[in-house]
């Protein structure tokens, strides 16, 4: 069997775009075959990152993404799945059809709560904050036309406590992010693969 093919667009800083990197490399299931990132390289940590573990990161705009030149790129790299990870841009309705239930996200906060639009990175550890919540988390789920709104794949939580800034609330679910995002990759593709295998049989 052919490994799998994965697509990861990031926006910003690509820690776990790098997870994903490092979880893969030397993989026999999977590899990760393109990075795209819609910041510019002054911006966004993800190609540093990347380039030290032998990627280059591919510089998109936001019309690419909406004119369809992202699929284009997305196709000519032979992705069999696209991963969000920390990507800010909203996908085309073209692009989460083609990838139906093989395009996945990951959002800090344990959704459906402090999800939606504008809710994104220190937004969503914010908006905890001030809610006073007394946990928060990480969700994985499948992209669909709508924000944060996909079936959930994946949830873990972390306490947060009346003294916890924003700061340490968004250390506590990156951490969570680092254990559990590309594990949870890994075993939906394994999962996929041996689908694919049985119904081959
Ligand atoms: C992550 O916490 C991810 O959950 C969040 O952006 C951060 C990216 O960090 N995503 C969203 O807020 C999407 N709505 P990273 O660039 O270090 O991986």
């Amino acid at each position: 069997m052919e490994k799998q093919r994965i697509a990861v667009l990031a926006s910003g800083s690509g820690s776990n775009a790098e997870e994903i990197l490092r979880h893969f490399e030397g993989s026999a299931l999977a590899e990760v075959v393109w990075v795209g990132c819609n910041r510019p390289e002054a911006q966004a940590g993800v190609y540093g990152r990347t380039r030290a573990l032998g990627l280059e990161t591919t510089p998109i705009q936001a019309d690419q993404l909406k004119d369809g030149t992202v699929l284009k790129m997305l196709r000519l790299a032979r992705a069999d799945w696209v991963v969000l990870a920390g990507f800010l841009l909203r996908i085309p309705v073209e692009m989460v059809r083609d990838f139906q239930g093989s395009m996945i996200n990951i959002h800090p906060s344990l959704l459906p709560l402090f999800g939606g639009k504008g809710m994104y990175g220190m937004h969503v550890h914010r908006a905890v904050k001030a809610a006073g919540a007394e946990e928060s988390g990480m969700t994985i789920h499948w992209v669909t036309e709508e924000y944060d709104e996909g079936d959930v794949i994946f949830q873990a939580s972390c306490a947060v406590k009346p003294d916890d800034e924003p700061e340490q609330i968004a250390q506590k679910v990156a951490q969570l992010e680092h254990r559990y995002f590309a594990r949870t990759i890994d075993a939906l593709i394994r999962d996929a693969v041996a689908q694919t295998s049985l119904q081959h049989e």
